[in-house]
């Protein structure tokens, strides 16, 4: 008899969370490490929120509450979220989760069967990939391109759609591209899937990112396109737009009271509910017309750092970088530097124990933090089937200015550092 059940060989990971681990060690060699590799706000949560926090823990709001989300605080997230869509909701359609991630999940397991074929982005937010195979459904990435910005059409949807579709996983902006649809994107992609899927087909529409976008960009979501708000989940939460990564505070909105009751049963059986202080500090962020200064602050902020991490990335020979339109990320193209450093031939020679677990961006990455004390996240990171001859890297520029111009002053070093990479790979330590 197995000590482990056989679905957890199946459960992927967030290399995030992995990562901190490389640059723990790095920094024990001795190397300062610049963090482009977060993916969170390196802004705190505003005072205002952290005080309605506080006074609820003190005044005793520290006990069980209603497994769906206390209802003042769906109401909140009904207004502020249907006007966001200009959109109706019914606050019985919203569950609270602790944080955006749980919905991922909890799709995964109300909708999918084993066989079941799953549609997502990659390179997409790993948690769709890891949970996909888990309950042992058919993983059908939809690969995004650079040329398109990392946006997609309908025409690159449609032939991944089968009979046996049951999840379309969409997230605009994007994690890791900052990739976003636009408007006639989304309603070309709309059309197909009422044509080509049953109703019974569910949308994830991951809107994490739902309030951080550039350029005097708003927001926009399928779900509200002709007969998509019967079709889709919408997840987000307040981990990005407010800074409250660490607080866990995240929502859906089911298309119907029924599946909400499905969420909410999820809830009671994995976490009870989200902590009544928590919920209610997250309604004074949507109530609180301070949190507008807040947010457009950190976008303003972002949008600086963006212009001049994908200036300084594009003058760096070998790579090239799409400017991100929402989150805080910058999606690299490395393949000329995987090239030109010899990591394209390293990860070849390997032995094939150890090539199947890392990729030429994987070596770069490790390089990168253990050699010149920059951490990034590499192709694979963002869901790996599939991507084999896909060469980028994700930075987040969730960092000071200062430290961003640095970090990408180091890439620019190791980068021609050729001998200084072969002389990393053959010590042969830190490859995957
Ligand atoms: C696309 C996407 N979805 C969901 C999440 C999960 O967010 P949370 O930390 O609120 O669970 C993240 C976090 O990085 C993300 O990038």
């Amino acid at each position: 008899m197995a000590l482990l059940a056989q679905r957890i060989a199946a459960l992927g990971t967030e290399n995030a969370f992995k990562v901190g681990g490389d640059i723990a060690q790095a920094q024990a060699l001795g190397q300062d490490v610049i963090k482009f590799n977060l993916g969170e706000p390196d802004f705190d949560s505003a005072p205002h929120i952290n005080l309605v926090g506080c006074e609820e823990i003190n005044s005793g709001n520290s006990h069980y509450c209603d497994p769906a989300g206390l209802p003042a605080f769906r109401e909140s997230i009904a207004r502020f979220a249907g006007e966001l869509r200009g959109m109706d909701f019914d606050p019985e359609q919203i569950v609270v989760t602790p944080g955006a991630k749980p919905p991922i999940g909890y799709s995964m397991l109300s909708y999918i069967n084993a066989g079941d074929e799953v549609v997502y982005p990659s390179p997409g937010f790993p948690i769709y990939e890891s949970f996909i195979t888990f309950v042992g459904a058919i993983a059908r990435p939809l690969h995004l391109r650079e040329e398109k910005g990392f946006a997609f059409s309908a025409e690159d949807l449609e032939p991944l759609l089968s009979e046996k579709t049951k999840l379309i996983i969409i997230n605009s902006p994007s994690n890791p591209t900052g990739g976003v649809l636009s408007p006639d994107d989304l309603s070309q992609i709309a059309t197909v899937i009422r044509e080509k899927c049953s109703p019974d087909v569910r949308v994830f529409s991951d809107e994490v990112y739902d309030q951080i976008l550039f350029d005097g960009e708003t927001h926009h979501t399928i779900a509200n396109l002709e007969g998509m708000a019967e079709r889709t989940i919408i997840g987000s939460g307040h981990s990005k737009a407010y800074a409250m990564t660490g607080w866990r505070l995240g929502f859906a909105i089911l298309p119907t009271v029924e599946e909400a009751r499905i969420f909410k049963q999820l809830n009671i059986n994995l976490v009870s509910c989200v902590p009544p202080f928590v919920q209610l500090a997250g309604k004074e962020a949507y109530d609180n017309p301070e949190s507008t200064q807040v947010v457009a602050h950190m976008n303003a902020e972002f949008q600086i750092r963006r212009d001049i991490v994908v200036e300084g990335l594009n003058a760096i020979d070998g790579v090239s970088c799409q400017t991100p339109r929402g989150a805080f990320y910058v999606f690299p193209n490395i393949g000329g530097v995987c090239e030109s450093i010899g990591a394209l031939e390293a990860h070849q020679k390997l032995d094939d124990s150890i090539r199947s677990k890392t990729s030429p961006s994987t070596l770069v990455q490790m390089y990168l933090i253990y050699r010149h004390g920059v951490a990034t996240m590499d192709r694979r990171s963002f869901g790996a089937i599939g991507s084999e001859s896909m060469h980028f890297l994700r930075l987040s520029i969730a960092t000071d200015l200062e430290s961003l111009k640095t970090g990408v002053e180091r890439m620019r070093t190791a980068f021609s550092d050729r001998d200084g990479f072969a002389r990393f790979v053959a010590e042969g330590k830190y490859l995957y």
